[in-house]
């Protein structure tokens, strides 16, 4: 019905388009989604989601989500069509960072459960075909882990060079100072030990000293010690951060020696893949080495910073200049990693200024431009920033999931807790979790839920979009962006309209096109003339067409 309705009223349902054109040979697409999702480079057809465990889903009504929470909530991620997780810490930790600061490399924080929790929660996401990747947070530790509390004792003790100490605040080869947000300065003074320590992070998070062989033999342990667990890879923190000397910090050449010996690890145990936390926002070429000795992914600090501004203007060359700089940087085998949010920046929908087609368009280009896809919970939402601060300013993002919408008058609920908690949730929820719950989202074909469904489902078994090649294709309208995305046997055009107050019509004269487009997604239209193709697009239009 609302679908009829949409159509009538002319609106801009840039959900599903029922496909128009030719029709190609249509493969199995649950079948190739299985085949590739089940070989080596299964990370590349994946589509990720990060969870912040502590505002998904409790269990146990005491207002902080966990790991039985996220069990139960699997069918969910499965349905949405995720294929793999990115858990933010769950190891023990005092909470100075969100659970970046970690006291016990070894274990669960009892808030999100136990080691079989743990266990339980690999077994299922396994039985499903879903993949698991954890935190791995080395370059620093909480000042609660033990290993700090020990070197903290004395000048000589076992762990005396483990952190980064000094007689004064700062040292001529230790030449960097706290990572923006951090504070003012990146040493603190130890009243125990009667030195500074260095952190480039909260003064809780005291950085390891990595020109000490056994933190390099214990970090590496700790990676150990969870494939054994069976997770899928890592999530690897500030990793480009783990040496400093007087040329520098971030990516010293025994940062990268460190990384490659992390991948020998990793590739002890088939399947695995693991994605960096780069530092800036070049490329993250320097991240992948020759394509096949460091990470797998790295995420695009580019894309994931810049596309609210870019989205905010009416020209497609940033994008354009980008995704080709990118192609450009990185070595054969490496894979983008592109997200539109994290729990370290605003929600899409702050950045987007509430305006729906901006972080539709941009998430359009996150699953479709060569890379990974990482959606953040509650982005397929478009979850409303919160306003309560716990732990520092960018909980405006990570506030719990609201999954059930209220009932009519008298029905049993669950209260405020929206789903979440039967409790009192641990931190307030964003604003309107009335309008942008599960529920109410579920059933509504033009909620930016049912957007993101249609484009994982867009996505899922085409080769194409995550190791297909990437032509962009020039036109004579600086406000639309298009490209090709081709694999052995099939081919896609994107449209992508960056103009939000007028129709525009796009010719790319030498598109070259192997076939006449068939519209799978969007509103935009495209033509094939000769080697030139034109594009049609309303306001703020997109478009997916295969084209072979
Ligand atoms: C990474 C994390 C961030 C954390 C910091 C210190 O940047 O994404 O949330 O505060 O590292 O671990
Ligand atoms: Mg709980």
């Amino acid at each position: 019905m609302a679908a009829v309705l949409c159509a009538l009223a002319l609106a801009r349902c840039a959900s599903p388009a029922s496909p128009s054109g030719p029709v190609y040979p249509e493969k199995d697409r649950a079948a190739e989604a299985a085949r590739l999702l089940s070989g080596p480079e299964w990370y590349r057809h994946a589509v990720f989601y990060e969870v912040y465990v502590r505002s998904f889903q409790d269990s146990d009504g005491d207002g902080i989500g966990d790991l039985r929470g996220l069990v139960s909530r699997l069918d969910d991620l499965q349905t949405l069509g995720i294929d793999a997780l990115w858990l933010m810490p769950i190891m023990p930790s005092p909470f100075a960072d969100s659970g970046y600061d970690v006291s016990d490399y070894r274990a669960i924080d009892s808030a999100y459960g136990t080691m079989s929790d743990f266990d339980a929660l690999l077994a299922a996401a396994h039985a499903r075909g879903m993949r698991v990747l954890v935190d791995l947070v080395v370059n620093h530790t909480s000042v609660a882990h033990p290993w700090f509390q020990e070197s903290r004792q004395s000048r000589t003790n076992a762990r005396a060079d483990w952190y980064v100490w000094s007689d004064t605040p700062g040292r001529p080869d230790v030449p960097c100072g706290p990572m923006p947000t951090f504070g003012t300065s990146a040493w603190t003074l130890d009243p125990v030990r009667g030195q500074y320590y260095f952190h480039r992070f909260y003064p809780a998070q005291p950085d390891l000293d990595y020109w000490n062989p056994d933190v390099v033999a214990a970090t590496l342990d700790v990676a150990r010690f969870w494939l054994d667990r069976g997770v899928d890879g890592f999530r690897c923190d500030a990793i480009g951060l783990l040496y400093e000397s007087a040329a520098g910090c971030d990516m010293l050449p025994e940062t990268v020696a460190y990384i490659q010996q992390l991948r020998q690890v990793l590739d002890a145990h088939p399947g695995r893949a693991m994605v960096a936390e780069p530092i800036g926002f070049g490329t993250a070429a320097p991240y992948f080495g020759n394509g096949q000795d460091m990470f797998h992914m790295a995420f695009d600090f580019g894309y994931g910073f810049l596309w609210d501004t870019w989205f905010s203007a009416a020209s497609a060359q940033p994008l354009a200049d980008h995704f080709s700089a990118v192609q450009q940087a990185l070595p054969a085998g490496a894979q983008n990693a592109l997200y539109i949010g994290s729990h370290d920046v605003q929600r899409a929908f702050a950045r987007s200024m509430g305006i729906a087609s901006r972080w539709r368009r941009a998430a359009l280009v996150q699953m479709t431009m060569p890379g990974t896809p990482f959606v953040y919970y509650g982005e397929e939402l478009a979850l409303r920033p919160g306003s309560q601060v716990v732990v520092d300013g960018r909980d405006h993002a990570r506030t719990p999931m609201p999954w059930d919408a209220p009932p009519l008058p008298g029905a049993q609920w669950s209260g405020f807790g929206w789903g979440f908690t039967t409790g009192w949730p641990w931190i307030a929820f964003g604003a309107e979790p009335e309008g942008t719950n599960l529920e109410i989202e579920r059933d509504d074909p033009g909620s930016t839920y049912a957007f993101y469904r249609s484009l994982l489902g867009l996505r899922r078994g085409r080769e194409s979009f995550g190791t297909g090649t990437l032509r962009i294709l020039p036109t004579d309208q600086p406000s639309v962006l298009l490209y090709v995305r081709e694999s052995a046997d099939e081919t896609y055009v994107v449209a992508v309209g960056m103009d939000e107050g007028a129709w525009h019509t796009a010719v790319a004269a030498d598109a070259n096109l192997p076939g006449d487009p068939a519209r799978l997604f969007g509103d935009a239209r495209l033509a094939r003339d000769g080697s030139a193709a034109r594009v049609t697009m309303p306001p703020a239009g997109m478009g997916v067409f295969r084209v072979r």
